[in-house]
């Protein structure tokens, strides 16, 4: 059975690649991230080519996932970044990454984040607020940068169709600025002098249920940015949809691209993916604990909770859980939960699961997306070992080492 080109059973052994899960899990040990930089490079070209016309660029969203081994890959591959923070920035960097590979985004930039950003020659500033913008000005200024290139981000007072926490583009949303502030802004615009108001932005939302939300939005901006010839670019975000459920169609990315490629002849398009890229690259694969049988319910504890993969917990995000190895006999209704002090630690409610018994291991599956970027220390749990399996299929290494007790414990004074 396939999950998709990289994961997938193979003499009812699961595989991601050429590895044998077992087998990696026998030397790191679990909980432990593991990515396909085979299926990430796939993803990433298989947008680009959907969407790349001349001067399209796609940014890779960093908050998806921050592994230096991964960034590297898809540096390698040609992806820019979209980052978020200073922190981000760093990250890209660390992973051979050049700043004109960055678009710097965020609701919230510190001044020492702008500086930073400047100093690092990001390509483009994703501005969210006035204040912002004269705060760039001044440093560009003052570093000597002729015009620090930015795309205003566009509220477009459009409710896109995903979990609300994941929707940005509706009017009481904090992200973006008004169609009518954007446009007093590029009136102003020689007000500032160290500025290049040459691109807009727009992301309405994560995970996105349909095209239809997207189309009204690109319509507005598309409205807003006509009598303007100095913008030159569009960003139109991230928010390519996967699916979470065997059995789930989410809508196909093609037909975003053919609701929006063709209306942009003439502008730059820039992208900034990040779960469509590596969601299904990754799973985070854990161990049984215990089996219990309490109430009428089979509960199944395993070795990873919300502390390492947060989204069924904050979104009620549904990941399918999966044995490494098949195991034979009726599946049987449970739920699987983690170890963590929360009612909210279950990782799934209510699945059908096969059984499985004590010390079993189990794979997350579509857990490449926003699963380590979020985790926590919360219980003080180190958070897991992250392993990259090469893009040759058959060599894997861990890229990031598990965190231990001392790491813990080490900032505190
Ligand atoms: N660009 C902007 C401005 C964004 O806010 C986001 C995601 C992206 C790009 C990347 O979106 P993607 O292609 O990955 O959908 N933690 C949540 C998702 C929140 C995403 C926030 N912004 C999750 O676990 O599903």
């Amino acid at each position: 059975m396939d999950f998709n080109s990289s994961i997938r059973y193979v003499n009812e052994r699961l595989q991601i690649d050429d590895c044998e899960l077992e087998a990696i899990i026998a030397e790191t040990g679990t909980p432990t991230y593991i990515y396909s930089l085979k299926r990430a490079g796939e993803n990433y070209r298989r947008i680009r080519d959907l969407f790349a016309g001349p001067g399209a660029r796609i940014h890779f969203s960093v908050k998806a996932n921050g592994n230096l081994a991964l960034l590297g890959a898809l540096k390698e591959a040609g992806a820019g970044f979209d980052c978020v923070s200073g922190g981000e920035i760093y990250r890209v960097l660390q992973a051979g990454a050049a700043g004109e590979d960055i678009v710097f985004a965020g609701v919230g930039k510190t001044r020492a984040e702008i500086d930073f950003a400047l100093e690092s020659g990001v390509a483009w500033f994703n501005v969210e607020n006035v204040a912002e913008l004269d705060y760039i000005n001044g440093a560009a200024l003052e570093q000597g940068i002729d015009r620090a290139r930015v795309a205003l981000r566009l509220n477009p007072e459009v409710s896109a169709k995903t979990h609300p926490y994941m929707a940005t583009g509706h009017g009481s949303a904090k992200f973006g600025l008004t169609a009518d502030v954007i446009r007093q802004l590029w009136e102003r615009q020689s007000r500032y002098s160290n500025i290049d108001f040459a691109g807009v932005h727009l992301h309405i939302g994560s995970q996105l249920g349909d095209i239809k939300a997207t189309s009204a939005a690109l319509d507005r901006l598309l409205e807003l940015i006509r009598p303007h010839p100095q913008i030159r670019a569009i960003n139109l975000g991230g928010g390519l949809p996967v699916a979470y459920r065997f059995g789930e169609r989410a809508p196909a990315l093609q037909d975003f691209a053919a609701a929006i490629a063709p209306r942009l002849a003439g502008y730059d398009l820039l992208l900034e993916p990040g779960r469509s890229i590596v969601a299904d690259a990754g799973i985070l694969v854990a161990e049984v604990l215990y089996v219990k049988r309490q109430a009428g319910q089979l509960f199944y504890v395993i070795n990873a909770s919300m502390a390492e993969l947060l989204r069924p917990a904050l979104y009620g995000a549904q990941h399918e859980i999966v044995p490494l190895l098949k195991t034979e006999g009726e599946a049987e209704l449970a739920q699987v939960a983690g170890p963590v002090c929360e009612s909210a630690d279950v990782l799934a409610r209510d699945r059908l699961m096969p059984p499985l018994r004590v010390g079993d291991k189990v794979a997350i599956m579509t857990a490449g997306a926003y699963g380590m970027t979020m985790a926590s220390n919360y219980n003080a749990r180190p958070r897991p070992a992250e392993v990259v399996v090469e893009e040759s299929g058959d060599r894997w290494r861990v890229s990031r080492r598990r965190e231990t007790w001392d790491n813990l414990t080490r900032s505190e004074v």
